[in-house]
């Protein structure tokens, strides 16, 4: 409880109309690792490999693997780095276009860090990261694509020979066999990304062997064998979600894109979709840039774009992927560490000042709830923040409307919100006299036929202090 406390609540209104909640429409729930990827809420992201020492490198141009000799590797800096700003996981990019492995694979395949000069071809960067992610706290997950892979000449999913094709299919087949084996070193990981996605047909025939050894791994951009383990990307980089933000889809279409633009948009992103796929927000530290760059720091983000990118994102119910892109040294350079800890700290003053948190707070359709105080919540700013329980109900808020009093009453004009899911984060309006003494929040609709809601959480914050600090 924060520094106001409960005894400032002097009138707190709840109607507790039913006691649990039927629901008349079957609406797609998070298995257990989608549940956990929602309250996650943070992961992180690593661009290092190839491009990071020779960024002009491009098909038909495949430098030495000795070219990657990252002399002053830390992992231990990446991961604390990103446990800085609250990433629960963090995926390391194993394979990005050029073809070069993280791992010293042994599958027969000679452009890995098995083949470079680096520690005397004795280096193995995905076990030094995973190592430091056990020692952060955080999850391993990786990123391999079969988009692009110069050193085997495949561009845009395809070798220019069956041959080739099919040796290239044989390999990744083998090797996320490896990656993925239970007795693996690399097993588990909490999630694999294959950017830019695969083709059936075509691409190596990834999807059985995952949905066997890797059946809990989280696959990000794969349609086609996403089971009930998907996510999708909500279509920028700049970690800014569109509302209305649906968690599901139609069958098979778990991790597609909507298709086409504005008025002739095929949304396939949909209430009361048969599969469950919750969005994802990514986006740079440094302004475009995902592998390092030289003299790019003065791109690095500051503290309030991060804040409100995380608000567009997180507060919109997405989750945030945040990028890291160490240099040819192996290391983070030093203002991206300090933007990732600024951020970090920022968000947990969101979060600090707590006037208070009702939990599983059940509402009837159109009926309002109402918390009220008799001194303001807070001096300056403040948010309002709500949870619906998706790991047990799924996401059945379509429409809420929140509405707020200053000391010269109730504001007549309701805010309106559409989907809510993980989390909305609400910043207390500009109001005369800057104070609000009370929220009322009301469930309009529904994507069920239920007269009522549970929700997980309903809470409020004083951000006077992140204010303060020029956070918000
Ligand atoms: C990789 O290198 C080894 C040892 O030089 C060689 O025997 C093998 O044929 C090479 N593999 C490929 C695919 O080039
Ligand atoms: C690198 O490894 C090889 C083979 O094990 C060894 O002969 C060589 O001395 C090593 N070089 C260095 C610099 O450690
Ligand atoms: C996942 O894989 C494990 C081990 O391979 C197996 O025991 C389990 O039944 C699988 N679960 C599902 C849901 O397929
Ligand atoms: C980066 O900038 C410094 C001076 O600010 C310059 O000396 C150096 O050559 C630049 N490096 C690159 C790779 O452009
Ligand atoms: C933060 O960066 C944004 C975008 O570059 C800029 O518009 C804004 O003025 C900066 N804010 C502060 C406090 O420096
Ligand atoms: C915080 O309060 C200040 C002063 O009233 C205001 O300028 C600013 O926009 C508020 N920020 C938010 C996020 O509401």
């Amino acid at each position: 409880m924060g520094r106001f406390g409960l005894l400032l609540i002097t009138f707190l209104t709840v109607w507790y109309c039913e006691t649990s909640v039927s629901l008349a429409v079957s609406v797609a729930k998070p298995s257990a690792s989608q549940a956990k990827y929602l309250d996650y809420e943070i992961g992180a992201s690593i661009h290092f490999n190839m491009q990071t020492f020779a960024r002009t490198m491009r098909p038909g141009h495949v430098v030495s693997p000795d070219t990657f000799n990252p002399t002053k590797l830390s992992t231990d800096e990446w991961l604390k780095a990103a446990s800085s700003f609250g990433a629960k996981y963090a995926i390391l990019t194993l394979d990005h276009f050029s073809g070069f492995l993280l791992w010293p694979t042994e599958t027969n395949y000679n452009y890995s860090v098995k083949n470079s000069q680096w520690k005397n071809k004795t280096g193995d960067v995905a076990w030094e990261f995973m190592q430091s992610c056990e020692k952060y706290g955080l999850k391993h997950a990786f990123y391999y694509s079969v988009h692009e892979n110069w050193y085997m000449d495949i561009g845009n999913y395809r070798s220019p020979t069956p041959e080739a094709q099919a040796i290239y299919n044989k390999l990744v087949e083998q090797q996320m066999r490896e990656l993925f084996d239970p007795k693996s070193k690399y097993a588990n990981p909490f999630l694999i990304w294959f950017d830019a996605g695969i083709i059936p047909g075509v691409s190596p025939n990834i999807g059985p062997i995952l949905r066997t050894v890797g059946n809990s791994t989280i696959c990000m951009q794969c349609p086609s064998f996403a089971g009930n383990q998907g996510v999708r990307w909500v279509g920028d980089e700049q970690a800014v979600a569109p509302l209305p933000l649906w968690y599901s889809v139609k069958a098979g279409e778990c991790g597609k894109d909507n298709i086409g633009r504005s008025c002739l948009l095929v949304y396939i992103w949909v209430p009361l979709g048969e599969q469950f796929c919750p969005p994802f927000c990514d986006t740079v530290i440094r302004e475009h840039y995902w592998f390092w760059k030289p003299n790019t720091t003065d791109r690095v983000k500051n503290v309030s774009t991060l804040v409100r990118e995380y608000l567009t994102s997180v507060g919109r119910g997405c989750h945030l992927i945040l990028n890291l892109d160490p240099d040819p040294n192996g290391l983070v350079e030093d203002e991206d560490i300090q933007a990732y800890s600024a951020f970090g700290k920022a968000i947990q003053l969101l979060y600090e000042d707590e006037v208070i948190t009702l939990q599983d707070q059940v509402l009837k359709l159109g009926k309002e709830m109402a918390i009220s105080s008799e001194k303001p919540f807070s001096k300056v700013n403040g948010s309002l923040v709500i949870m619906e329980d998706v790991a047990q109900f799924g996401q059945l808020v379509a429409e809420y409307q929140v509405r707020f009093k200053s000391s010269q009453g109730w504001i007549e004009k309701p805010l309106k919100g559409s989907t809510i899911g993980q989390k909305a984060i609400i910043p207390f309006p500009k109001v005369s006299g800057g104070v609000i003494f009370a929220v009322g929040i009301t469930i309009t609709k529904l994507v069920t036929t239920d007269s009522s809601i549970m929700l997980r959480e309903v809470s409020i914050y004083d951000w006077s202090r992140a204010a303060k600090n020029g956070y918000v």
